[in-house]
């Protein structure tokens, strides 16, 4: 800032800012010479530390300055293509094409800060359970966690293939097997699917597998790991236990697996109480459910309008929405009075715990997707309503998952979670007459409607490995050769196991109050898997696809 008789710098380094002080009665040389400095030049100052007669609370460095004697360029700098300070006038596109820039944002740098003490921290607590951490490979075999995988070809084994690993999920019990009986690791999974705001291609886990455990032992240990970086990182208390709630309450109540449960607004069914009078839609639905907004009374036509164009998009797929005004008078109005008479309005207002000045939204279809829509709809009223607080914290676990998930497309079962999950000992009878209702023993960890972690008890045994692999439609063939690594060192006396791990990214986002975890990334990929700064994923010479017998064919409509 060239003032004329005094020129101020901001000296930024990774601790701070620094203001230098050139004064032109003092010295005109050196002022003058500093005028010619530019925007992120890499300058070396010596000088006097004073007091600001002018200071800056806001900052830490802003009660002091320094009164240059002498400094030189380490380095100049050309003008950067954005102002790299914490309201930037950079694009989203732009910013990441300079991420080296971006990254000297205070924002930024304090996401990265932060990253490494829950790194840190998560170290420290895993340690002093005796923890051990152990590298697993990155070039190794499909894992099946549900998404597509980056594969490697092969120079030396011509016409072979690597995977990355989606996780360490095998290795990590072949551990056990081996003896190491608690073992954890920060770890890059990798896996292709499509990107979203919590998901990136490659992906930081905090990846954790035990021995000699049930499902509460585990619980016991990762709950105790979240209470530690909670206080350490938040300085927040968690007195009582986390919450468990079964996924088929957590489907009844919120219409899906990670509730937000920092406000009720709960699905009630009113399937039983509302068929049979006449009103086709609700009479041919599978399904009728309702949420109650809680002074909503009053809503405009427009906004109700809004509503019924948010539950009909394509992605939240309801033919319509039913809605019953509760109004301050006693009186009810609604969408079906033509069907139902205020009596049984009145009754259906008693199931949600209406109230005169609520407003009732009722949507009637197939169970599973109205379920999904109401969840999307209550999600979408908190924030209409602004419900939750950002630095309010209600953590649970989701605990029996159904074990299996039936795919239409394909006509086949998927595991849910992963197929080394075991199913709970009382449903085994069930894998073979009735697979779709087999619960497992499998659990996640969500914080504010977010999945922070998942994992499970394992089989550890080969015959029911065997069994799973058949319901989920593996020959015995293929099982062996995908799986038989694993099955294989079943057969030496493998203790009973299981795990779990956290979304290290979704943690660390989460501490920071973002709702991306891109931010908490220093390299992370845009939406469409690229890296625009080293423009990665790009064609490779011929030289070396003809080394590894690859032959790049581009179909007609690319
Ligand atoms: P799961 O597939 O549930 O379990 O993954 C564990 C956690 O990893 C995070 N996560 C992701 N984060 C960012 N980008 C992604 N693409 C992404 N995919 C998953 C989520 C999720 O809860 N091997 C098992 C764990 C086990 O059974 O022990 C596994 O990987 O926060």
């Amino acid at each position: 800032r060239d003032l004329g008789g005094m020129t101020f710098i901001d000296l930024r380094d990774r601790y701070g800012i620094t203001q230098l002080v050139f004064n032109m009665d003092t010295d005109s040389g050196l002022c003058n010479e500093a005028r010619k400095l530019g925007r992120e030049y890499v300058i070396q100052a010596e000088g006097t530390v004073a007091e600001r007669s002018n200071k800056n609370l806001k900052i830490p460095t802003g009660e002091i300055e320094i009164i240059v004697d002498k400094f030189s360029v380490l380095n100049p700098s050309e003008l950067p293509p954005f102002t790299i300070e914490d309201n930037t006038d950079g694009g989203d596109e732009l910013r990441m094409k300079y991420r080296y820039l971006d990254l000297r944002r205070n924002i930024l740098k304090q996401n990265l800060l932060l990253r490494h003490q829950v790194a840190q921290e998560t170290r420290n607590y895993l340690s002093s359970e005796g923890f051990i951490e152990i590298e697993t490979p990155v070039l190794i075999k499909s894992t099946p966690e549900g998404a597509r995988d980056f594969i490697v070809p092969s120079r030396v084994n011509q016409g072979q293939f690597y995977a990355l690993p989606q996780s360490p999920q095998t290795f990590k019990q072949l551990l056990m097997v081996a003896g190491y009986d608690r073992y954890f690791q920060i770890v890059k999974c990798f896996r292709d699917e499509d990107l979203r705001a919590d998901r990136q291609p490659e992906f930081t886990q905090i990846d954790c597998e035990m021995a000699f455990v049930e499902q509460d032992d585990i619980l016991a240990v990762f709950e105790g790991l979240t209470k530690d970086l909670f206080l350490k990182i938040k300085g927040q208390k968690f007195e009582k236990p986390f919450p468990c709630m079964p996924y088929a309450e957590a489907m009844e109540k919120y219409g899906n697996d990670k509730p937000d449960i920092r406000f009720g607004m709960t699905i009630h069914d009113l399937t039983s109480v509302t068929k049979g009078s006449g009103f086709q839609v609700f009479d041919k639905s599978e399904y009728i459910g309702g949420i109650c907004a809680k002074g909503c009374g009053e809503y405009s036509r427009k906004q109700l309008d809004e509503l019924t164009a948010f539950v009909t998009k394509p992605q939240i797929g309801a033919k319509g929405l039913v809605y019953i005004k509760y109004n301050n008078d006693g009186t009810l109005k609604s969408t079906v009075d033509k069907f139902f008479n205020e009596q049984t309005l009145k009754q259906w207002a008693g199931i949600l715990n209406a109230v005169p000045g609520d407003l009732i939204l009722i949507l009637a279809g197939e169970k599973a997707s109205i379920l999904n829509a109401l969840g999307e709809l209550r999600l979408e009223m908190s924030s209409r309503l602004s419900l939750t607080r950002k630095d309010e914290y209600a953590p649970l676990w989701v605990i029996d998952f159904p074990l299996l998930e039936w795919d239409k497309e394909t006509n086949r079962y998927y595991a849910k979670h992963h197929p080394f999950t075991s199913p709970k000992p009382e449903d085994i009878p069930l894998l073979e007459k009735n697979p779709a209702v087999v619960r497992a023993n499998a659990y996640d960890l969500v914080i504010n409607g977010v999945e922070i972690g998942g994992g499970s008890i394992r089989i550890h045994n080969k015959n029911l490995q065997q069994t799973m692999f058949s319901t989920l439609g593996f020959t015995r063939e293929q099982a062996e050769r995908q799986f038989g690594f694993l099955m294989n060192a079943f057969r030496y006396g493998a203790p009973p196991h299981g795990g779990i791990a956290f979304g290290f990214d979704r943690l660390v986002a989460m501490f920071a109050g973002l709702n991306s975890i891109r931010d908490v990334m220093a390299f992370p990929k845009n939406n469409a898997g690229r890296d625009l700064m080293i423009d990665t994923p790009s064609a490779v010479e011929d030289e070396l696809l003809k080394e590894l017998s690859i032959q790049v064919v581009t179909s007609k409509d690319s």
